[in-house]
């Protein structure tokens, strides 16, 4: 089921970005080093970048469908291997790492995680962070929680000045979304063992351990 789904909005300037919040966690979930990493989806390359300024895998490659968000990235930094094309077709070989930070709604979910999950070398690591669709009662209590919360950092931001403009307005967006119990099923079958949880601000998880064969 792919519906579409409302959400409250904050005026402009109380707006913020819940996939920057998530990112220093998503550092977190980093192996100490990597030879390499691939960023799916990566937009204007802000994820690419913290992995390569953390300098915790070797070589850095990040893709996008958008030809816009590519160039864009592209002019930023020339220590990552920018790439325009899509993920599912493009020939990308494996990567230690490969994160897919608010992209995997873009793809059909079966397909893009399988996509990922081929991605990712034996023993390496897959790290999602994405949108799901509201649909059980433990995703409404989330709700109760998210929605003070989104309005309290809102506040914090824009009296830090760190608010505002939670999008880039070039950058591809699509209002719909797996549910949680859709991604945990495709999951269970595609990533065996991947632990997934549900976050504040609308997201969810999935870190993923590929076994050393497979
Ligand atoms: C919501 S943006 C997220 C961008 C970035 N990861 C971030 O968190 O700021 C989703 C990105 O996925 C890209 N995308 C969608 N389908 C794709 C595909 N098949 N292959 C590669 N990138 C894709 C879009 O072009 C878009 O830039």
């Amino acid at each position: 089921m792919r519906a579409k789904q409302r959400k409250l909005q904050l005026p402009e300037k109380l707006r913020w970005n819940h996939n920057e919040w998530y990112r220093r966690w998503l550092l977190r979930q980093l192996p100490s080093r990597a030879e390499s990493a691939l960023d799916v989806g990566c937009g204007l390359g802000d994820l690419a970048r913290s992995i390569s300024d953390s300098s915790r895998a070797g070589n850095v490659t990040a893709i996008d469908a958008s030809e816009r968000m590519i160039e864009r990235a592209g002019a930023t930094s020339d220590r990552i291997k920018w790439i325009h094309g899509d993920v599912l077709t493009h020939d990308l070989g494996r990567f230690d790492v490969v994160t897919a930070e608010a992209s995997l709604h873009h793809l059909p979910l079966r397909e893009g995680l399988t996509r990922l999950a081929e991605l990712t070398e034996p023993g390496g690591t897959l790290i999602v962070i994405g949108l799901y669709m509201m649909s059980t009662n433990a995703d409404r209590a989330m709700e109760l929680v998210t929605l003070p919360a989104n309005a309290i950092v809102g506040v914090a931001k824009a009296l830090n000045g760190t608010g505002g403009k939670p999008h880039d307005t070039e950058m591809p967006v699509v209002m719909t979304a797996p549910t949680l119990p859709e991604i945990r099923e495709a999951a269970a079958e595609i990533t065996p063992g991947a632990r997934i949880r549900r976050h504040v601000f609308w997201r969810y998880s999935l870190v993923w351990r590929a076994p050393e064969v497979h």
